[in-house]
């Protein structure tokens, strides 16, 4: 049984509460917009397809909410909603797309009524197809993965980041359930553990065998020639490919590459960002210095120590093997053909 890691209930959002795992599997009941908008920042639901359903979810909450009948007046209080949910986390293009989309059936709509039932109607398909999406994924990337292998995964993407299937975790999992023997690396993730206590607690739940290790632990075991593949998800793909994804990815792309493994990126084409010509343009979350400093509140560094904490780094796409959508797995040059895979229809 896949995790659901947001449920709608016709009038409010259930959310797993990321945070609190794995000692304690909290589930939160969020009837405001505000309250999406605060747990996507508090990182209590996370990952870049599961934060751009939510961010569905929340549009369609803070409709249902609005009070104006006169269509103008709707129409701008959604805009200062949309504005604040996009405001959370700045680098995942799924929060973005799925805002975009909400406010394209907001304006189609011809009365309010009628919008706010499109609203709510569009978050649910929303999450549909992107569960969908990460499903066909899965699949696909789990045909180039061969018995026997032993994959090198880092953050977390699998059913928590995608309220789905999962994007590298899903082809994980998927080419587990093809009846391949598969081991998994799973990086701890430092700052916020994403590893150790997501894609740990999800891999157990599969039974796929892991073993954790530290961040800085990844050379040493591709240069022994312990990883057959490293798969990691994304949160922005530039039109070039460089993709953005959790700060670390851009060190194993470059230790894969210096050991001969290959580099694999999974995303929905949601995460694709045709309008940024290359990764400079992505803009990276610098996120709270106290998550570098402390671990779930228990201080390790002097105080007043500087830290700093980028949430993300760009892989330049000359490292990525082969980036693996729901639409097919492109290859170089990306500027080619991740505009080809778009076009293309499901
Ligand atoms: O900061 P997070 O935990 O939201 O970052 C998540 C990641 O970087 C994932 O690898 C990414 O969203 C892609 S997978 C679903």
């Amino acid at each position: 049984m896949l995790t659901k890691a947001i449920e709608w209930l016709g009038d409010r959002v259930k959310i797993l509460d990321q945070t609190q795992l794995p000692r304690e599997e909290v589930y939160l009941e969020l009837s405001h917009y505000q309250d999406i908008a605060s747990a996507i920042i508090a990182m209590k639901i996370r990952g870049a397809p599961a934060i751009g359903i939510a961010g569905a979810y929340g549009v369609a909450l803070g409709a249902l909410k609005i009070e104006s009948v006169a269509r103008d007046e709707f129409l701008d209080k959604l805009r200062v909603i949309t504005q604040n949910l996009a405001a959370t986390r700045p680098t995942a293009k799924n929060l973005f797309w799925a805002i975009d989309r909400m406010q394209q059936v907001a304006q189609t709509g011809k009365d309010v009524g009628q919008i706010k039932k499109a609203l709510v109607a569009e978050a649910v398909k929303i999450h549909a197809e992107e569960a969908e999406a990460t499903r066909r994924l899965s699949q696909l990337g789990a045909e180039l993965i061969r018995d026997g292998s032993t994959i090198l995964t880092h953050c977390n993407t699998g059913p928590l980041a995608t309220a789905g299937y999962g994007t590298a975790l899903g082809v994980i999992i998927r080419a587990q359930a093809q009846g391949k023997r598969i081991k998994v690396l799973a990086t701890e993730t430092r700052p916020l553990l994403q590893g150790a206590r997501l894609t740990a607690w999800e891999l157990k739940k599969a039974s796929v065998p892991f073993t954790l290790i530290t961040d800085s632990m990844a050379g040493y075991f591709m240069e022994r020639g312990e990883v057959d593949y490293v798969i990691v998800g994304a949160d922005r793909i530039a039109q070039n490919g460089d993709t953005a994804n959790k700060i670390g990815t851009y060190s194993l792309a470059v230790l894969a590459r210096e050991n001969d493994v290959p580099f694999y990126v999974a995303a929905p084409t949601t995460t694709i960002d045709l309008s940024l010509a290359s990764g400079d343009k992505i803009l990276i979350e610098q996120r709270s210095p106290a998550e570098v400093t402390h671990i779930q509140e228990v201080s390790l560094a002097p105080e007043g120590t500087q830290a700093a904490n980028p949430a993300f780094d760009v892989t330049p796409h000359r490292y990525i093997t082969a980036i693996i959508t729901e639409r097919g797995i492109v290859k170089e040059p990306y500027i080619d053909s991740l505009e080809a895979i778009l076009l293309t229809t499901n």
